[in-house]
């Protein structure tokens, strides 16, 4: 098992990594000071898989627990299931003392954990990942909240976690598209700080893709490791925190105009990298062999690198506009200098045209 620190002072948090450690979730939640009854959260698809194991590692260990489904997909990061979820925490009875347990996506982590920020005005909350993307990203450094119909995670709080324990050998069990969509994070982490982890990536494809236990043990491990030193440095993201959004600015606007669903959070965010290439390529001295091996490297993991159809330029940029990174109206891209480093800079609308043009649909050779 490998275990990574989120290094924030008193409110410091372990992540466990490791295959089939399931089981160790109750001891575990002693060993950081959980002491009175834990809720799980769990998402409906994956209860019957981990579910009991769960339950009964945390029962085994003194706790009483509760269990509370959620429906799958990212219509329950909602209010509605907030509410149904401080109902249930108290017809339970929890207390300070008690914990949340978010076992599932980053779906159930956002929203578990922000149930956990806010119910009794804070209460403690263990993240038990059982995606690739929420096992490198979403369960590491304490962003949760819910989407509103005005748009996504616009309700939220800061609020760390006390342990997360990542099981790789829950994600035998994950659509192979699904796993696909997070190895854009994990790929992301390379562009931005860790050329070796970038190369590894090239290097080992077929072993990442066919779950080779110690080289998924590996990646997430670093993503981890990486996350984990960007959060230590400025977790209410002031300035550093900004460079994980790589990809996301142009990401996030393709999620939102091609519909939520369309493609998934990992899909759009590999083509916002490939944007984001073509920008840095332009504006940040990026060297063309390096964006075709940004581009080459997410085709290799089955990603998409152009968009299957067309969206119109005036509603990107309309989303765009929504982006939490831009100040005073202009636009923020995070550009890459190379491979492994990267800054956070103001782009003119203009400039960003290219970017799309990078990303428009493959032509018919008979247009
Ligand atoms: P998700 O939680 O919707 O999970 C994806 C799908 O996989 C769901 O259908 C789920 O039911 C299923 N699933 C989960 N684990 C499984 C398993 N082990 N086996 C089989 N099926 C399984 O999506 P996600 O990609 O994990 O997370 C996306 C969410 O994370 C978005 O809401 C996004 O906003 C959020 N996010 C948050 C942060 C953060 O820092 N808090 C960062 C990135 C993304
Ligand atoms: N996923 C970006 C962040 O956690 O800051």
């Amino acid at each position: 098992m490998r275990e990574v620190t989120v290094p924030l002072q008193d409110r410091s948090y372990p992540i466990l990594i490791g295959a089939g450690i399931l089981p160790q979730i109750g001891e575990r939640a002693r060993q950081v000071g959980i002491r009175g009854a834990v809720a799980v959260v769990q998402d409906a698809a994956v209860s019957e898989w981990y579910g009991p194991q769960v339950r009964q590692s945390l029962e085994a260990a003194g706790y009483r627990v509760v269990v509370v489904e959620v429906p799958s997909g990212e219509a329950s990061k909602c209010l509605d299931q907030l509410g149904r979820f401080y109902d249930a925490f108290a017809a339970a009875r929890l207390d300070r003392t008690s914990a949340v347990v978010a076992l599932g996506g980053g779906v159930v982590g956002d929203l578990a954990g922000f149930a956990a920020a806010s119910y009794l005005r804070g209460i403690d909350f263990i993240q038990v990942p059982t995606t690739l993307l929420a096992q490198v990203d979403s369960s590491v450094g304490g962003k949760t909240g819910i989407d509103l119909s005005a748009g996504k995670n616009l309700v939220g709080a800061f609020h760390q976690p006390r342990l997360v324990l990542a099981d790789l050998a829950t994600l035998e069990t994950l659509p192979r598209r699904e796993f696909v969509a997070g190895m854009a994070e994990v790929i992301k982490y390379g562009i931005i700080v860790d050329p070796e982890l970038f190369a590894y990536l090239e290097q080992n494809s077929e072993a990442v893709l066919s779950h080779q236990p110690d080289v998924l043990a590996h990646l997430v491990a670093r993503s981890c490791e990486i996350k984990a030193e960007v959060v230590g440095r400025d977790e209410r993201e002031s300035g550093l925190r900004a460079i994980l959004n790589y990809g996301h600015t142009v990401g996030h606007a393709v999620e939102a105009v091609a519909g939520y669903g369309r493609y998934l959070h990992g899909e759009a965010i590999a083509l916002g990298a490939v944007a984001a290439g073509e920008l840095s390529r332009r504006l940040a001295g990026l060297t063309a062999a390096d964006a075709a091996r940004i581009e080459a490297l997410l085709a290799r993991y089955g990603l998409p690198v152009r968009l299957d159809e067309e969206l119109p330029e005036a509603q990107l940029f309309q989303a765009m506009r929504l982006d939490k990174k831009v100040r005073e109206g202009e636009l923020r891209f995070v550009l890459a200098r190379r491979i492994g480093e990267v800054y956070t800079e103001t782009v003119p609308e203009p400039e960003v045209k290219p970017a799309l043009a990078a990303i428009a649909p493959a032509r018919n050779q008979s247009d």
